[in-house]
């Protein structure tokens, strides 16, 4: 099936990613936020990145004027009706998921494969709040997406595997590498990555080091472009907090409980990047 029209619910930091890497890559795009607000803000940071990529000569002037002109945002979820493919991208909310899923159900028609980046939440769930399971997946990108070349694919015991080669096929388009996992918490990337960035801040917790000491022990010794304490500040105290939460829910193994701390940073609002302190001030 060819898709050419994508919608995407949520224009937050992943939404506007997910908008942007879409349209630079041909694709008509439509994306719904809540209200107008939201949506401007979003809109301004996918034209601050193709700006940026400007900058670093990653497209022209006129590719990123292309671009922006597939590019249309509404505060209707009902207007992405017309979508081949529609991406949800909305907060870790199952119950607001479900919703969506059912209303797009209703609204698209019976070609339309629904997909979730969800990070961690049950895809077929989700998919259970449709009459249309087997075109439902996961397709799961990383921060900042423009720039980070993976995809993860999550397929249910549902989804048919054209629903897959559907989303393989925009996948690659995307000139992303495809991985392909299970429907179970974190999938492949957080089961891995969770467990490490909770251990991290264990070692903090337990005056192992200094933040800056085993954010660099980790950036040098291993090679990697940031320390896990950079890194959760990247993704996102409370988000990271989230899918510690959703793991430790289904699997009952210590190593996804999150530590004290963790919850006291969401508690008091530290959230990272995005409110300008976390384990790093960035004011
Ligand atoms: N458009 C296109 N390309 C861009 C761009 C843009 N807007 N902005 C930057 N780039 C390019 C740059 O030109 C550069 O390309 P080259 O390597 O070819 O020169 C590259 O992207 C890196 O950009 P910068 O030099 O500006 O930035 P950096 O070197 O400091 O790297 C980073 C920034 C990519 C974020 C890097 O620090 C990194 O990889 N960090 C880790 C990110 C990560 O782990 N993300 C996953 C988080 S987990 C997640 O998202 C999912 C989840 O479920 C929690």
């Amino acid at each position: 099936m060819a898709i050419s029209r994508i919608g995407v619910v949520g224009c937050g930091l992943m939404g506007s990613g997910i908008v942007e890497t879409c349209a630079r890559c041909g694709y008509d795009v439509i994306v719904r936020e809540v209200n107008q607000e939201l949506l401007d803000r979003g809109l301004a940071r996918i034209k601050g990145s193709m700006a940026k990529g400007v900058e670093k000569g990653k497209l022209t002037a006129g590719e990123m004027d292309a671009a922006w002109a597939r590019i249309r945002g509404t505060c209707a979820l009902e207007e992405l009706q017309a979508s081949d493919l529609v991406i949800e991208a909305v907060t870790e909310n199952m119950a607001e998921k479900k919703a969506i899923f059912s209303t797009l159900d209703r609204l698209c028609p019976a070609h339309t494969v629904i997909a979730s980046n969800t990070s961690s939440m049950c895809i077929t769930e989700m998919a259970a709040a449709t009459k249309r399971p087997d075109k439902v997946l996961g397709m799961h990108f990383f921060n900042p997406v423009p720039i980070m070349p993976l995809l993860e694919l999550v397929r249910t015991i549902q989804t048919s595997d054209d629903t897959l080669q559907v989303a393989r096929d925009v996948g690659a388009s995307l000139h992303k590498t495809i991985v392909v996992a299970k429907d179970t918490p974190g999938f492949i990337v957080n089961l891995l990555l969770v467990p490490y960035l909770l251990g991290a801040v264990r070692a903090l917790e337990n005056n192992l080091a200094s933040r800056e000491d085993i954010d660099t022990a980790m950036k040098l010794g291993l090679n990697h472009p940031m320390g896990p304490l950079t890194l959760l500040d990247f993704i996102g105290v409370d988000t990271a907090y989230y899918i510690a939460n959703v793991m430790y829910d289904e699997f009952k193994e210590p190593q996804y409980a999150a530590p004290p701390l963790l919850k006291r940073m969401v508690l008091a609002g530290h959230l990272g990047r995005k409110t300008g302190k976390g384990f790093y001030d960035y004011k």
